[in-house]
């Protein structure tokens, strides 16, 4: 089976996929990859909100700043009476101050929607004390989730999407539209989405961002490798792969790969699989594009959307966009 171009995904497709997914991407060629959706299971979870901390990794910071200096004008721009969704949630600590805002003007409905049950419960934890808010979590992937919770509004109740992190910039481009079109299909007039996006920087910023001192992406990286042995039998050496974080200027984005230190045979039992990889080659486990901020716009209106406003974060370079359903 060959993979759309748009690989490694970060959504998933129907559950139970995970072995299917594993012996699709590392029999692709030439390019041997895996779904960047499958670095996310307890344990890379965790590793993920290490990398969110780490000095080097400033993309987490910078839209924390954003969201606490602009929390006010943000929800002064929305229509009264919105209902929350939030594609991915994480730990929830990004949205606390939207959140908070918002309950000071009147009590407010936050639906995470997350596939990891433990991001949910986690995201419950952190939010619960904000005053006047209601709080129920969708356990399901992003689309499914907003489905739901647009179909479950009550009458003359607007949504607010948020898509935080720059998580987008893990969709190769083409997808990103494709996907922001398939939420703006799922809003109404009046309707609204807040996007965040990673901006393009120097390129050693950007690798020391994914590579870096202490190891930490390195792990969540390699991970992988150890998810696929944990559970479904597979037998890498994990000392055989060393974490690569290379820029691809084509396409504005940072690469992740497992490159093989040595000539590897590997078995993966669940996914009837035996597979080589020469010394040097590599495993394409997530991509990360960079925006400009002043792209977005574009992007917005052919997903059906309207940039309304925009907040820029200099410093490290973050954009959050409000785009309203045009
Ligand atoms: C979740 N996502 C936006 C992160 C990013 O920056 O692309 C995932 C990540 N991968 C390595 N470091 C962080």
């Amino acid at each position: 089976m060959s993979l759309p171009a748009s690989r490694p995904t970060p959504q998933p497709g129907p559950p139970s996929t995970f072995a299917a997914d594993v012996r699709a991407g590392l029999t692709h060629a030439p390019q041997k990859e895996l779904p960047s959706m499958y670095l996310y299971d307890e344990v890379g979870s965790a590793l993920f909100e290490v990398i969110t901390v780490l000095p080097e990794y400033g993309v987490t910071r910078a839209e924390e700043r954003l969201l606490t200096r602009y929390a006010n004008e943000i929800v002064d721009a929305l229509p009264a009476d919105v209902k929350v969704a939030e594609l991915g949630s994480g730990s929830g600590r990004k949205t606390r101050r939207i959140l908070e805002a918002l309950c000071r003007k009147r009590p407010t409905a936050y639906c995470p929607i997350e596939i990891s049950r433990t991001a949910l419960q986690l995201c419950r934890r952190e939010l619960a004390d904000i005053e006047r808010i209601s709080i129920v979590g969708y356990e399901r992937d992003y689309l499914a989730g907003l489905a739901e919770v647009s179909r479950q509004r009550k009458d003359g109740e607007r949504l607010f999407v948020l898509f935080l992190g720059s998580t987008i910039g893990n969709f190769a481009r083409l997808a990103a539209t494709r996907f922001l079109r398939d939420i703006r299909a799922m809003l109404r007039p009046g309707d609204t989405l807040l996007l965040g996006t990673d901006l393009v920087k120097p390129v050693d910023t950007l690798i020391a961002a994914y590579d870096d001192s202490i190891g930490a992406t390195a792990a969540f990286n390699l991970n992988l490798l150890s998810r696929i042995n944990r559970e479904l039998d597979g037998d890498f050496d994990l000392h055989d792969f060393e974490h690569v974080a290379r820029f691809n200027p084509d396409v504005r984005s940072v690469e992740m790969h497992l490159r093989a230190k040595r000539h590897v045979e590997a078995h993966v039992g669940a996914a009837r699989l035996s597979i080589e990889l020469e010394p040097g080659e590599t495993i394409w486990t997530e991509s990360s594009h960079k925006y400009h901020a002043d792209e977005i716009p574009a992007i917005a209106a052919d997903a059906g959307f309207e940039c309304a406003h925009q907040w820029v974060e200099k410093e490290w370079g973050f954009a959050e966009s409000l785009l309203a359903v045009r």
